[in-house]
């Protein structure tokens, strides 16, 4: 383990262990399969990213409550959610190691499921009695599946620009780590700067995990992330470092780039041959220092704070979303 993850562990062990019970207890489905399917998607790891993200900015905020974790499950909630859908959607084979959802249970059941949690994190969200943050939830909502409508719909097309493929990570991944960090600002009726800054901050820091991410299913190996690797280019999802290589391709390498995406039986050797091109042109490196200036935004947002462990854990945080290698 890297000296980084070990220390940001260290600081938040007590967090994440009760953030683990909150999780079991603020489930409470009627149906057994409900439980079962709900339980293999949130407890078979998992960095609870977004949990940690609230409680650490209401922490920030000098939140003094105790709603704070319980409230923390209904981002988790979503984002399992979401995982459901996107598995489905991305005919994914795993996630978090294991075989996804829709494998074991058929479709319909992932999509069953989804709403279930979905419609958990509203209700906790609603037991705020808070109505900016049942808002800023509902349209975060919005925002989520707009995004993975907008990926879908550009799929296979090797024109999209970096551009609007920063417009769907945003949509898809950042809003919700912007979400996170915003209502742990609103829960401790922190002021409007003080909300608009860690907002900021979790915006910087969802656009680099989502590029971090898109790194990792070239560069990674499938046992280290607990899902397949080269599975964008298989389904023909463009993302920064393909983007980025295309446009570094001279026209021999382009047209065998061309070919291979959206092809379901990539083969092994010209993954390993595009793996290296990707490496060699500086696609990748590209993509790496995008990643790195939006965690020097990311951390920027966060000076207006004065120093604290807290402040730490969270600088921390935007740090290990490009070293993280799960
Ligand atoms: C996966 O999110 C989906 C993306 C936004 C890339 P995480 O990498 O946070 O997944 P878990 O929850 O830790 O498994
Ligand atoms: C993130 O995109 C998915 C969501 C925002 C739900 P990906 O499709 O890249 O995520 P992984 O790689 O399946 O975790
Ligand atoms: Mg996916
Ligand atoms: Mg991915």
């Amino acid at each position: 383990m890297s000296g980084l993850k070990a220390r940001i562990l260290g600081a938040v062990e007590a967090d994440l262990r009760a953030i683990e019970e909150a999780l079991v207890a603020n489930l409470t489905p009627h149906l057994e399969l409900v439980r079962e399917v709900a339980g293999h998607i949130l407890f078979n790891g998992g960095k609870r990213m977004r949990p940690l993200l609230l409680v650490l900015g209401a922490r920030l905020c000098g939140y003094r409550g105790s709603y704070d974790t319980a409230f923390s499950t209904a981002l988790e909630y979503l984002h399992a959610a979401t995982l459901l859908h996107d598995d489905l959607v991305d005919g994914a084979e795993t996630r978090r190691g294991k075989p996804a959802a829709h494998r074991l249970w058929g479709n319909a059941i992932a999509v069953l499921v989804g709403d279930f949690l979905l419609a958990r994190a509203l209700s906790l969200t609603a037991a705020t009695g808070n109505p900016r943050i049942v808002a800023v939830l509902s349209r975060l909502t919005e925002e989520m599946s707009q995004g993975e409508v907008h990926q879908l719909q550009r799929k296979g097309d090797p024109g999209l620009s970096e551009e609007e493929y920063g417009e769907v990570i945003r949509r898809k991944t950042a809003v919700l780590f912007e979400t996170a960090c915003r209502v742990s600002a609103l829960l401790a009726e922190a002021p409007a700067s003080s909300e608009e800054a860690l907002a900021a901050y979790g915006l910087a820091l969802g656009h680099a995990f989502q590029i971090a991410d898109d790194l990792l299913d070239y560069t990674a190996q499938a046992e280290r992330i607990g899902k397949d690797v080269g599975s964008d280019l298989r389904e023909g999802k463009m993302t920064l470092p393909l983007i980025r290589g295309l446009a570094l391709a001279g026209a021999a390498e382009r047209r065998r780039i061309l070919a291979l995406i959206g092809n379901p039986d990539v083969p092994a050797e010209d993954f390993a041959w595009l793996r290296g091109f990707l490496a060699q042109s500086g696609a990748i490196a590209y993509a790496r220092r995008a990643a790195e200036t939006w965690i020097a935004a990311a951390k920027g947002h966060l000076r207006r704070f004065p120093d604290s462990p807290t402040r730490r854990t969270l600088m921390d945080l935007a740090d290990y979303c490009l070293e993280r290698n799960l």
